[in-house]
């Protein structure tokens, strides 16, 4: 964090205004912070989001999710006068030469992309094209292999006989939530994919100032690696996921393991850490995507569907821990440290945890809740845990394990790590505690005298 502010603070200083006008339609994750960062790189932006609430937030210069620093950041820019949100995407289509697709991109029940969004906005450029102008059209939303050759084809149709000069390039984004900002700004690479070399000049403008390597590939080839780099990172969780069970059974400790293994320049530490499972609206999505374009294409995909398996088994794992740890579930209050998929975000997108509830529930635990920042996405989405007598929801980390008989942390946020552990103790009917995230320091919490259970470790002998 240190860095990023040293490193706010010397953008700031070198920030010089640039004389192209960007257009981002979509201001979700991706276009919020794209938005807001090329404000920053001097660039004057026009952001349009089609629904009505979130838009009006925007206006007000309020973000309407948690990512640290973008609240600031976002008022910041609007008040330099270098970001504005506007109603109407033509507008944006007449004034911008670059504009950016940062739409949705769900993944429908058959586990391929619903690519609606993108045809409405391909349709959407086309409608409002001034003639005789060049646009030059960049996806960010994470799509499938051939999409932009597809976006460019759509736009061409729709214009009929009409003239277009358009071209469009693929410039993946590979921000990680909660760490979005410091992404941004910070890339390991840039990839611009392109299928006409004529505007690599013009792309590379935009981001000749940032701090990594720029990569020219095809549009195709740049889809690909987004999410071939997705597939990979899920698959070294499942990787170290693995052999942190087989730690269990060996009365190995994974973390003493994990160094071994991710000391290796060749693999790295990073990606490593076990738990209970990968969530988020990137990961398992990419991994069912991959799936499904590699079925499409007959070619057999065992690895991804084994890293889906293990990462969908995790969930036995936790529950086979809290079954050992309380003997008998039913009746028994469970305290869950944990409802967004990782630290840093409200985001409760395919969070491990959303499976674990409805098990425990039907075990006939009591459930009492706590997340530092994703209680009201929760609730909202969830209404029906907000009425279910057995589950509490609190606010309040001490007041989440009152006569609690055992806690289980489902994420990784720093307030674990610092909370009062004899307030907890004594606050706990009888204190166990299964940290899913090995994010406690084990020797620390023995002291005071709690069970304690972590992942990849034999318990029974720890
Ligand atoms: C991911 C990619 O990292 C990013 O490049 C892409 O742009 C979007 O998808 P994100 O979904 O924000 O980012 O989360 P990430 O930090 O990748 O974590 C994904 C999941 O993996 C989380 O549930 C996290 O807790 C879990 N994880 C991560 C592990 O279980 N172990 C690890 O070592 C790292």
């Amino acid at each position: 964090m240190v860095l990023l502010r040293e490193k706010m603070e010397e953008i700031e200083h070198t920030f010089e205004k640039k004389d192209i006008k960007i257009g981002i339609i979509g201001a979700g994750y991706v276009g919020l912070v794209t938005s807001v960062g090329l404000a920053y790189k001097g660039f004057k932006v026009l952001a349009f989001e089609k629904n009505v609430e979130k838009l009006n937030l925007l206006k007000k210069g309020i973000s309407p999710f948690y990512e640290p620093d973008l609240q600031k950041f976002l008022i910041n820019s609007i008040n330099s006068g270098r970001l504005s949100f506007i109603d109407e995407v033509s507008q944006l289509i007449k004034e911008c030469k670059h504009i950016y697709i940062c739409v949705g991109t769900p993944i429908k029940e058959d586990q391929t992309y619903d690519m609606f969004f993108l045809d409405s906005a391909a349709r959407e450029i086309a409608n409002h094209l001034p003639q005789n102008e060049q646009k030059i059209i960049i996806i960010k939303s994470t799509v499938p292999p051939g999409t932009a050759k597809w976006f460019k084809k759509i736009i061409y149709r729709y214009r009929r006989n009409k003239k277009t000069n358009i071209e469009v390039a693929s410039i993946p984004e590979f921000l990680r939530e909660g760490n979005a900002i410091y992404d941004f700004f910070n890339p390991n690479r840039i990839i611009i994919g392109v299928d006409n070399k004529s505007i690599v000049e013009d792309l590379t403008q935009i981001y000749h100032d940032f701090p990594a390597p720029i990569i020219i590939v095809s549009t195709t080839e740049a889809e690909l690696i987004k999410l071939a780099s997705n597939a990979f990172l899920a698959t070294k969780i499942s990787f170290i996921n693995s052999i942190s069970d087989i730690c269990e059974q060996l009365d190995c400790d994974i973390e003493n393991v994990r160094n071994g293994i991710g000391l290796d320049n060749r693999i790295g530490i990073d990606f490593l850490k076990p738990g209970i499972g990968f969530g988020g609206s990137c990961l398992p999505k990419d991994l069912n995507a991959i799936i499904s374009i590699f079925k499409e294409k007959q070619i057999d995909p065992v690895l991804f569907e084994a890293v889906k398996k293990i990462n969908n088994d995790r969930i036995n794992l936790i529950m086979n821990k809290i079954k050992k740890a309380l003997w008998n579930i039913k009746g028994k209050t469970i305290t869950i440290w944990g409802i967004s998929f990782k630290a840093g975000t409200d985001d409760i997108r395919e969070s491990p945890v959303l499976k674990l509830i409805p098990i425990l529930i039907k075990e006939g635990a009591n459930l009492i809740l706590y997340d530092p920042k994703a209680t009201n996405n929760f609730k909202n989405q969830y209404p029906q845990y907000s009425i279910n007598p057995s589950i509490k929801i609190t606010e309040n980390i001490y007041e989440s394990v009152v006569n609690s008989n055992i806690v289980v942390i489902t994420n990784d946020w720093e307030e674990y790590k610092r909370v009062n552990l004899q307030k907890i103790y004594e606050l706990m009917e009888t204190p166990i505690i299964i940290d899913g995230r090995n994010i406690l320091n084990h020797l620390e919490i023995s002291e005071y005298g709690f069970e304690y259970y972590r992942i990849g470790v034999n318990y029974e002998s720890s």
